[in-house]
């Protein structure tokens, strides 16, 4: 199998593990758990769960209670999008091929779905608890996927990001916002699958530290997809970035140069992998993988 098919199975059996975790949409209610799940189910690459998953089995992790924590990482994902779309915010209207939650439901269920998923994200994480009561990783795991959101991590970024709109910003600020709002729950994914699996202190510090290179390389090639590619591709409008005035590494230095710093972090940071004693070659070519991505 070609490493696009490997990666398009695993999404499939991913979106099987979320759609089991999905809150029912029913009750008075009904209406933000329905705009909760239409973000979700609207798709995406389910990357974050997928580097969770594949971290966790490459330290020997086999058992189901990786998958509540999946589901959670990319509940959380979503809601950072979800957020991240408003009118207070980015301001777009597609995602994912579809409609903006926003655009949808309305601004005020845009804002609740956000909300539900977040919170949705740690009730469906702590069931991990009912799958392996003893586990005492599971509370090492929650505070990472618990730090890696919030102030400390992506929500964080995401304030810098919306400050730095309009002004020149140097490369260390530009690094310092594209490691808090995408590199946080990249290294949220990976560390949670190298605790799950009770990866040594050592083995957890370098997975962080890859992930961390892996989320700036990630978010540099969102940029240049921002100003090189189409909303068909993508899912979502191009041109958001040019917008909004965002300070972007494409912004800073031009599309070349953006493309040369996503191969090097790229590739530092499979080095990083390769590192290590333990070996997950579909890992490591996911990871080169994202350098080609098109969406
Ligand atoms: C988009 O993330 C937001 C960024 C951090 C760049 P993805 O490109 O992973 O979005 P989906 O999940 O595939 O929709
Ligand atoms: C997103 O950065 C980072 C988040 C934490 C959501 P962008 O604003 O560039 O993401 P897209 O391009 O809208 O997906
Ligand atoms: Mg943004
Ligand atoms: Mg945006
Ligand atoms: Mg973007």
């Amino acid at each position: 199998m070609d490493i696009r098919s490997e990666i398009a199975a695993r999404a499939e059996r991913i979106e099987a593990v979320i759609a089991g975790y999905l809150p029912k949409e029913e009750g008075y209610q009904k209406t933000v758990v329905e705009a909760m799940n239409y973000s979700v189910k609207a798709g995406g690459k389910r990357l974050r769960p997928m580097l969770m998953w594949e971290t966790y089995r490459m330290f020997g992790g086999r058992s189901k209670v990786i998958e509540p924590f999946m589901a959670a990482i990319e509940m959380i994902h979503t809601y950072s999008l979800v957020h991240d779309d408003l009118p207070a915010m980015d301001n777009d209207e597609y995602r994912r091929g579809k409609k903006t939650t926003h655009a949808q439901y309305g601004e005020a269920m845009g804002i609740l779905a956000g909300d539900g998923l977040l919170n949705y994200a740690f009730e469906t994480a702590v069931k991990a608890f009912e799958i392996e009561p003893g586990n005492a990783n599971i509370g090492k795991a929650l505070q990472v996927l618990a730090k890696k959101a919030g102030v400390h991590g992506m929500l964080g970024g995401q304030c810098v990001d919306l400050e730095a709109e309009g002004k020149e910003v140097t490369k260390e600020l530009l690094t310092v916002i594209y490691h808090l709002k995408t590199g946080a729950l990249l290294e949220s994914s990976m560390l949670i699958g190298a605790i799950l699996a009770g990866a040594t202190g050592n083995e957890q510090r370098q997975i962080e530290q890859a992930a961390g290179e892996l989320g700036l390389a990630f978010q540099i090639q969102d940029d240049i997809l921002d100003v090189t590619s189409t909303i068909e591709v993508l899912g979502k409008p191009t041109g958001s970035d040019e917008k909004n005035h965002k300070a972007t590494w494409v912004a800073l230095g031009g599309v070349g140069q953006a493309k040369q710093e996503v191969e090097r972090l790229s590739k530092h940071s499979v080095a990083l992998m390769d590192a290590l004693v333990v070996k997950n070659e579909f890992l490591t070519r996911l990871m080169l993988e994202l350098m080609q991505r098109d969406r």
